[in-house]
């Protein structure tokens, strides 16, 4: 089908062609691209030589052409007429919605959410108190972005990232913690690769003792035997006392409890927009059904264009979104907020 692109041809594009909402490097195309048939098999064949993408067939690539191009077409209308965020030819761009929401979430929300007696910890923050802006990971709080792959095992990333916030917080050391023990582990409520809930989770590194450090335990994108997967002898374990859940559908109580803390909370990631986002600050469109676990690790503005927006680390590498995080608009007037972020946020606890 295509002949092999030379390395001369995307040097040449990096240094000349300039999309129109952000520059090649981050939408990854062009206009030019998009001129011929042959462009865009140029295109593609660059875009799998950098994604180290190999198919098992002429048939099948042919099949991932179609695809591909057809995402390319909504990256770029959506470039045409969004100037708060873009989209871009990220790893996904093979990938239909279906097969996308298919591999990459694994959020499993009950039909509705335990109700809690548990109390809220930040309640009586005033909202004159709260910074204007944070930043959990400039205050070293946030581990580096890591993959879920394919196992819908958001959950367990989600968890573990607010966990590693409140250890990094309490105790002034920052280790990045073990997501496969808790998919081999924590099977009360949760379905490891198939899905769970981050407060099954917290529920069980409570009960568990804690949890050991993602380098004694390691990632392995299957769900194997409680233990099987722990790499060293080593007994060392963070410990957290419980978790508490953010009132529903209020966002200034989100924004309080993450002015303490990072949190878990869960969004609707299956969108198109969402599968492609690159940069900016996200304003949709989504639903609010809850299909993703992330973590929110801070808040702020964007104050050339007046978008406030809560900063989110997501599951899926660093080459997703903005080097693996998203900045979801906040204030929209909807209790539920963006995409549902404010819904069903909860956070880990330790209590010295
Ligand atoms: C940080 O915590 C981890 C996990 O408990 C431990 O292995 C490591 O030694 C600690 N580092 C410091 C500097 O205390």
């Amino acid at each position: 089908m295509a002949s092999k692109l030379s390395v001369a041809v995307l040097l040449l594009c990096v240094g000349v062609c300039v999309a129109r909402n952000s520059d090649f490097s981050i939408v990854g195309y062009s206009e030019e691209d998009l001129s011929s048939h042959d462009r865009l098999i140029e295109l593609f064949e660059k875009w799998l030589a950098k994604h180290e993408k190999a198919y098992a067939s002429f048939e099948e690539k042919l099949h991932r052409f179609e695809v591909f191009k057809d995402n390319l077409k909504l990256i770029d209308e959506i470039n045409r007429e969004v100037t708060s965020y873009w989209l871009g030819l990220n790893e996904f761009a093979d990938l239909t919605q279906d097969e996308f929401k298919a591999a990459y979430l694994g959020l499993s929300p009950p039909p509705a959410r335990r109700s809690s007696s548990r109390s809220f910890r930040y309640e009586d923050v005033a909202a004159h108190d709260l910074p204007k802006a944070v930043d959990w990971r400039k205050k070293g709080a946030v581990t580096d972005v890591k993959n879920q792959g394919q196992c819908g095992s958001c959950w367990a990333f989600s968890t573990v990232a607010a966990v590693e916030g409140i250890n990094a917080i309490v105790t002034g050391n920052l280790t990045a913690l073990s997501e496969q023990e808790l998919i081999d582990c924590s099977v009360d409520g949760n379905s490891g690769c198939n899905g769970g809930m981050m407060d099954y989770a917290f529920s069980y590194i409570a009960s568990s003792g804690g949890l050991h450090t993602e380098e004694a335990y390691p990632y392995l994108m299957e769900e194997g035997s409680c233990g099987d997967g722990k790499k060293s002898e080593s007994e060392a374990v963070v410990s957290i006392s419980g978790y508490e859940d953010v009132p529903a559908k209020d966002e200034q109580a989100l924004i309080k409890a993450l002015a303490h803390q990072p949190v878990s909370v869960a969004i609707e990631a299956s969108g198109r927009h969402f599968q492609f986002y690159s940069g900016g600050v996200f304003d949709g469109p989504c639903g609010a059904q809850l299909d993703h676990g992330v973590a929110a690790v801070g808040y702020g503005s964007d104050k050339g264009k007046g978008h406030d927006y809560i900063i989110v680390k997501n599951s899926w590498g660093a080459k997703w979104g903005e080097k693996g995080y998203i900045r979801m608009k906040r204030g929209t007037g909807k209790g539920e907020g963006l995409c549902g972020i404010n819904k069903m946020a909860s956070y880990p606890t330790k209590d010295n």
